[in-house]
């Protein structure tokens, strides 16, 4: 039973005025979401904000990043116990932009996600194939390489608290999202690695999100296949109207969980 999972990834969007004037536009359009749980990661700065919107409201909030480290010396970055202090739910880990556009390896990204579930986390490794990598044939060698990677050292039992995210990096940003057969070929071959990884039943219940220019008009025919279980929305969270439809769109038919 996997209830779906929407989460906002804002990016480097949103000053406070906006970030609160957003975040409280879906909250008030999502007082009761039915079959769905939604988040929203805003920049940094601007969580404080997000969480005081969201304080009492079934709407959670998570990160984009953080440092492996609990405290030291380490100009610039952000220890996970903060993101805790600040009631933070998820954190985004291995994102194609970290990996891409500030080299972060598979090896920086395992120690994250274990420093997040260290402080009760939930880690949201995301793994996608470039454009090239597609067109060789290599799509299922890259996405396991980097979950195998970024889950090295875990316990079946910490595995079971994360939430995984496929992102074909040539999905991202681009309006050119991967078609449902795409995707689901890809959610299928992950789960059945989870299973391997951790166990049958986790792979059961571990959320896998679909990412990569989701729409309000192509969330329902994504997030209704069978082993894809919500959404990493970009460009279509800044919108609260939109992103609001696709949480509503990802909802388990029937307001229940997906079997
Ligand atoms: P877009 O929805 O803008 O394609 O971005 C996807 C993404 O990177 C979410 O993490």
């Amino acid at each position: 039973m996997r209830t779906p999972l929407v989460v906002g990834n804002w990016k480097m969007h949103g000053g406070l005025a906006e970030a609160r004037e957003l975040a409280s536009g879906v909250r008030d359009g999502l007082k009761r979401p039915r079959g769905v749980e939604v988040a929203l990661c805003p920049p940094f700065t601007a969580l404080p904000a997000v969480a005081e919107v969201l304080a009492g409201s079934p709407i959670g909030w998570g990160a984009q990043n953080c440092h492996w480290e609990d405290t030291g010396a380490f100009t610039g970055e952000i220890a996970p116990g903060m993101l805790a202090e600040l009631g933070c739910r998820f954190v985004i880990l291995g994102h194609s932009e970290r990996r891409h556009l500030f080299r972060e390896t598979d090896d920086d990204i395992a120690r994250k996600v274990a420093a997040a579930l260290r402080h009760g986390l939930q880690p949201l490794l995301c793994v996608g194939e470039t454009a090239e990598e597609r067109r060789q044939g290599l799509t299922f060698t890259v996405v396991e390489g980097q979950l195998r990677a970024g889950w090295a050292g875990l316990g079946a039992d910490e595995i079971a608290r994360s939430v995984l995210a496929y992102e074909p990096v040539w999905a991202i940003g681009t309006g050119v999202n991967a078609t449902p057969a795409q995707a689901a070929e890809v959610h299928g071959y992950l789960r059945g690695l989870v299973s391997e990884l951790a166990s049958k039943e986790t792979a059961q219940s571990l959320r896998i999100l679909y990412g990569g220019s989701v729409k309000p008009d192509n969330a329902a025919e994504l997030t209704q296949q069978p082993d894809i279980d919500g959404a990493l929305v970009g460009g279509a969270s800044l919108q609260a109207q939109g992103f609001i439809t696709i949480a509503k769109k990802s909802a388990s038919r029937g307001g229940s969980s997906k079997e």
